[in-house]
């Protein structure tokens, strides 16, 4: 980003739906603009993901039934277009500790080596210490996927100017979040699951730093299965139905679903029980990486996030199975917002933006967190 940009909006597009954040900036303070999200049309229990044509058009309604002006956009790469690693490299100057960490962020990722684009972030050592030993976060993304995401956002009008790596913008405003509701740290690292359509990304962070994301293959939409499953429904029926008022997922796993005059009741335990499942396998992994009982592996807080976090009772669920949610995220809580008929209530439903949001408060002057220069493996 060669200037400064006082409008801009955080673009996240997922599987299921687009979700946009404005935000402009008055003097220090960062104002919300505009906040909205749209389903993608061809969504379906299907494992097809959606048409360019549908996320452009969920795109422009999202523009303009938002009330949007800036067209400037920050994307996010999604988890799938991403690999990230962690690693200790040794390295006797800083050329070295380049040309070392950008053939090992390479090395491993799962797109062809003409395809891919590198970063990495030297962070502080993990137990291993010693001169010339660095520990680095890796990050290898798909450089036709970045080029996939540009042609999207040009096609819906908008003119992009950075990509971000998706849960690295979540566990932004995350944090900003977390910091602001309880400004005492205690040096804890602190875990975050956002909960998508089709999957959710686990992420540890400590500080400023992202120390650990996985991303596992249950999310909202299993949920949705159900239901259209036990009910004999469709799909759009199902969905419909998981997201109306009253609708609750009791402790133990049974969700409560309001239909007209009477209460249906949907098993989803084994769902929950997944989720549940995948989350304490990760924050184990994260620790195992610790010396045992060592305070630097265990996590202080979780925090839930994503559209799949809005299902009323999934917090008490997943606490019933062991895994204690600390609150789910507001990352709108804290700023300003311009006083616009429909933008208040939008509140309820924040923690689905938590990605958008992470992305409009960026700062992308440095540069693009991806650089878009193409890397050939050595
Ligand atoms: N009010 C609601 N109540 C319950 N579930 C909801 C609600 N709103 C959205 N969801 C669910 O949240 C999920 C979508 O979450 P989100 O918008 O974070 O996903 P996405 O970013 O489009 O997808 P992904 O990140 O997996 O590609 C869907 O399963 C949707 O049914
Ligand atoms: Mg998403």
């Amino acid at each position: 980003m060669p200037y400064h940009i006082t409008h801009r909006i955080g673009l996240d597009i997922g599987t299921h739906s687009v979700k946009g954040v404005e935000v402009v900036e008055r003097g220090l303070e960062l104002i919300i603009r505009a906040a909205q999200v749209v389903p993608i049309s061809n969504h379906s229990d299907s494992n097809k993901p959606p048409s360019s044509e549908a996320i452009v058009h969920a795109i422009r309604t999202m523009l303009s039934s938002g009330g949007f002006h800036s067209t400037k956009a920050i994307l996010a790469l999604p988890p799938e277009s991403v690999h990230m690693k962690w690693l200790h490299l040794e390295a006797s100057n800083e050329a070295e500790l380049d040309a070392t960490a950008r053939a090992a962020a390479i090395r491993g990722a799962p797109f062809p080596a003409d395809d891919v684009v590198v970063d990495y972030r030297v962070l502080l050592p993990r137990g291993r210490r010693g001169r010339n030993i660095y520990f680095v976060m890796l990050v290898a993304a798909s450089s036709s996927a970045i080029d996939e995401l540009l042609d999207l956002a040009d096609r819906a009008g908008l003119e992009p100017v950075a990509v971000d790596v998706g849960p690295v913008a979540a566990a932004r405003s995350l944090e900003d979040y977390t910091s602001r509701r309880s400004p005492l740290w205690s040096g804890q690292p602190r875990a975050h699951c956002v909960v998508g359509a089709k999957s959710t990304t686990i992420s540890v962070i400590r500080g400023d730093e992202f120390e650990f994301a996985r991303t596992v293959p249950v999310g909202g939409n299993d949920f949705t299965a159900r239901i259209a499953d036990h009910l004999s429904i469709t799909w759009e029926e199902a969905e419909r139905i998981k997201s109306s008022r009253g609708t609750q997922l009791l402790p133990n796993g049974t969700l409560v679903c309001t239909a007209g005059e009477g209460e249906l009741l949907v098993p989803c335990d084994n769902v929950v029980g997944r989720l549940a499942r995948e989350i304490q396998r990760s924050l184990r992994f994260f620790s195992s990486q610790y010396a045992e009982g060592s305070y630097l592996g265990i996590v202080g807080s979780t925090v839930l996030a994503g559209g799949g976090a809005l299902l009323p009772g999934l917090d008490k669920a997943l606490a019933d199975r062991g895994v204690e949610i600390n609150f789910i995220a507001n990352p709108f809580a804290g700023f300003s917002v311009d006083v616009r008929p429909g933008l208040q209530s939008i509140g309820d439903f924040a923690a689905q933006f938590v990605t958008a949001m992470g992305l409009a408060i960026g700062d992308y002057s440095a540069g693009m967190s991806c650089t878009k220069e193409r890397v050939t493996a050595a």
